[in-house]
């Protein structure tokens, strides 16, 4: 078996809280030489700036360049809320991204059946969701430039973003959305803002001639994206898969992650051009939620949306279906069983930490392994 290289890059906040979760699952299928994982770790974010000075050392993007997949916790918090602007610790986490080529971002938002009472919606507007968010993740608002706050002659000052895209930008994130379209509901819905926005108009565009001409057995619809924020809220599952902006797929996927019952159950999977050569893509993962300060160091983070993106790592980046799929379904079990950290829990629920949580998602893989 090759030895497959992973990039652990905790960050800060609940960052390494969760990670540890996943390190104990690599341990468990390495130990059962069921995968062959050679894992290294880095520092991102704050505790990079603490270390280095920097959101991430110049040694971490490289190992980051040449790992086949790297595992990424969250950055942030606000110890650093002072540090400049670019060397702040969301720099880092965009620097993977951009310079990755990460451009085809995977939010998937599954309400898993016991937790259908966990989300602030009524049972039947979320009960068997699974929806696909396809954010563009390298372009946009994100990275356009011009990019400042200026000072005017008369003392006031300007701050400018540059949304900016391009026709292959948009064709390329397009084709990610319809091929996966195509294993699920063979449905894509596109949200921009043609109305107030020439990307938007832009980006319908070329949605729609990339549809009729090269997906014609995928059901195509246009939905402004202030619009899909509230379907998201309304009737979610008129939704299979949606492709958005950068911007726009940041906000429409902490909609969704309500929908699921928390920001700390929704995985995310970064994933670059396939190589020409190998045809292997560059990959990123993480999940959607941030290093959610106001509980960090306490031991109570739902780690399952990291463990739930080392699923995705296991499917997209190596392959592994049976292993990626036995992974998710451990997690719906120990769900299905009351299982709650905090942020899913009820009144009645068995509540329990990150470590149990980890631990209980672990016994029950390993069941499911034989
Ligand atoms: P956040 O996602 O960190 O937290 C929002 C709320 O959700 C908090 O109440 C938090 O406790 C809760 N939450 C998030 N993840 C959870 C989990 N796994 N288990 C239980 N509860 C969870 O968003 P924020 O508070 O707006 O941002 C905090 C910092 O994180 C900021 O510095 C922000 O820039 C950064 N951030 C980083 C990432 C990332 O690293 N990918 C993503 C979003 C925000
Ligand atoms: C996310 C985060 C990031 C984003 C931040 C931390 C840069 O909110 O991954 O959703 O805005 O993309
Ligand atoms: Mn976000």
């Amino acid at each position: 078996m090759a030895t497959n290289t992973l990039l652990l890059l905790p960050g800060d906040g609940i960052g390494p809280e969760i990670m540890a979760e996943v390190k104990e699952i690599i341990a468990l299928l390495n130990g059962r030489g069921l995968t062959d994982f050679a894992t290294d770790e880095g520092l991102v974010g704050g505790s990079a700036y603490d270390a280095h000075g920097a959101a991430i050392s110049e040694a971490d993007m490289a190992k980051a360049l040449s790992a086949d997949a790297v595992l990424f916790g969250a950055v942030g918090g606000p110890k650093w809320d002072g540090v400049p602007y670019d060397v702040r610790p969301e720099a880092g986490l965009l620097r993977l991204r951009k310079d990755l080529g990460l451009f085809a971002n995977l939010r998937p938002a599954i309400c898993y059946p016991a937790l259908a009472d966990a989300s602030s919606l009524k049972r039947e507007v979320v009960e068997g969701l699974d929806i696909l968010i396809v954010r563009e993740l390298t372009g946009g608002v994100y990275f356009g430039e011009p990019k400042e706050i200026v000072t005017l002659e008369n003392g006031q000052k300007r701050a400018v973003d540059t949304q900016l895209y391009t026709t292959s930008e948009i064709e390329r994130i397009a084709r990610v959305a319809f091929d996966l379209a195509r294993a699920r509901g063979r449905k894509v819905a596109s949200a921009e803002k043609r109305n107030v926005m020439k990307s938007g108009v832009l980006w319908n565009q070329v949605v729609t001639k990339i549809g009729k001409e090269e997906y014609a057995d995928v059901a195509l619809e246009h939905v402004l994206a202030d619009n899909c924020a509230m379907q998201l809220v309304r009737w979610p599952k008129q939704y299979d898969v949606i492709v958005c902006d950068n911007l726009f797929g940041d906000i429409l996927s902490d909609v969704a992650a309500m929908l699921t019952g928390s920001l700390g159950m929704l995985p995310s999977a970064s994933l670059g051009a396939p190589d020409a050569a190998t045809g292997k893509r560059k990959a990123l993962y993480e999940p959607v939620h941030g290093s959610a300060p106001d509980i960090a160091g306490k031991g109570i983070a739902n780690p399952i949306a990291m463990i739930a993106s080392f699923a995705m790592a296991l499917r997209y980046s190596f392959g592994l279906i049976d292993l990626s799929d036995k992974l998710d379904a451990a997690i719906a079990a120990v769900l299905g069983k009351g299982l709650r950290t905090r942020d899913i829990g009820k009144d009645g629920d068995t509540l329990v930490s990150t470590k149990e949580m980890g631990a209980a998602i672990r016994e029950e893989f390993a069941a499911l392994l034989g």
